[in-house]
């Protein structure tokens, strides 16, 4: 049974705290509202929108959609082996409540994406990733409601085509699936990745404990990111730049200290937050809206501002970067509902 309450304020279900309703708000209780919700949306002939945390949306203040969201928590162990376990999580699930379940189980594996927002079920959507591991790196695979085929579905890493911040889910069939359960194959043995830079340091060169690790994941990340229950914020805003090796060099040329990161073969990944910090916009303020003055990819809302107001400011770093380093900032977090033009 679904219980579709009308005209629900979402100012609190989404991390900028942007003032925002939608016509209709549904949580889904159980496996099986997913198809009632499905059912009334069509009666009322509106899209269909699913939530997570809301920690990766840009909202207008008036959503002519349904909203869904899932209520359900919970994780079991569905088998194991001397090395791992094969562990099963609603999509519910708090993401950083489960990396927490999952150290004290002794299951390892999420330790480096402690802290990130946001809920299981949205974690897929866009390959969520931090320190050096992305959820592909655990991700086995996950229950989904095929709107098309009107059945759940069980999709594996390679159907998902994970990619950087991306998966069939942004790109491929976007608004398709429905996702319910998410599984995910976690060792019993941890092994500490500390490929990125910034942890190695803090850790200082100890061979560190599970423990350490996600305790220092969560101090870097709140020394440098704001906690969107303080100051409305989406983390990052804009996705790093992944560019030819050649446009790379001439860069290099003109900026010597830019900040980069190999990525796949002939091609590197620039620090969006470098290019933004270096042409001048950190700290910077419009109104009730601006960059936030620990990390430049960052934009925040210091307190009623708007979706209108951050998209401007964002245009405008955009342009300033496109001018000054030649590459395009494409936006991390979804807008809705989609702007017309
Ligand atoms: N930098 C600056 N100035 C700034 C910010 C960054 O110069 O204001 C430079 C620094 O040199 C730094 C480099 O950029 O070494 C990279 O910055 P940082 O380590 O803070 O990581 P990031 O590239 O800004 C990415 C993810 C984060 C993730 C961290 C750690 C994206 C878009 N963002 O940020 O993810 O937590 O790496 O792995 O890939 C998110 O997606 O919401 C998010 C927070």
């Amino acid at each position: 049974m679904i219980h579709p309450q009308e005209n629900a304020d979402l100012t609190a279900l989404n991390s900028f705290a942007f003032e925002a309703r939608a016509q209709y708000l549904i949580d889904i209780e159980q496996e099986s509202d997913i198809a009632d919700a499905v059912a009334f949306t069509e009666q009322k002939q509106l899209p269909l929108i699913v939530f997570g945390g809301g920690s990766n949306l840009i909202l207008d203040p008036f959503l002519p959609a349904v909203v869904i969201r899932f209520a359900r928590e919970g994780y079991r162990k569905l088998s194991e082996t001397d090395a791992d376990v094969l562990v099963e999580v609603e999509a519910g699930h708090n993401w950083h409540q489960l990396v927490l379940a999952m150290a004290r189980e002794g299951w390892h594996g999420l330790e480096n994406l402690a802290l990130i927002p946001g809920t299981v079920g949205a974690a897929p959507v866009q390959n969520i990733g931090a320190y050096g591991v992305e959820l592909k790196d655990r991700f086995v695979s996950l229950t989904a409601f095929d709107q098309e085929s009107r059945h759940f579905v069980e999709l594996s890493a390679e159907q998902c085509n994970f990619a950087y911040r991306n998966s069939i889910f942004k790109s491929e069939c976007p608004g398709r699936y429905i996702i319910s359960r998410v599984r995910f194959r976690l060792s019993k043995e941890f092994v500490p990745l500390l490929g990125y830079g910034g942890l190695r340091q803090a850790l200082d060169g100890a061979r560190p404990t599970a423990e350490a690790v996600l305790q220092t994941v969560v101090s870097v990340r709140q020394s440098k990111l704001p906690d969107p229950a303080v100051i409305g914020n989406a983390g990052s805003f804009f996705e790093n730049p992944i560019i030819p090796d050649e446009q790379f060099a001439q860069l290099k040329t003109r900026f010597p200290d830019v900040v980069a990161f190999a990525d796949r073969p002939g091609y590197t990944k620039l620090a969006a937050g470098w290019l933004i910090d270096q042409a001048g916009w950190k700290g910077y303020r419009q109104g009730a809206v601006g960059v936030y003055d620990k990390q430049a990819l960052v934009l925040v809302n210091h307190g009623g501002g708007d979706a209108k107001a951050l998209m401007a400011l964002a245009a405008e770093i955009q342009r300033s970067v496109a001018e000054r380093y030649g590459v395009n900032l494409v936006p991390e977090p979804r807008r809705y509902p989609k702007p017309s033009v």
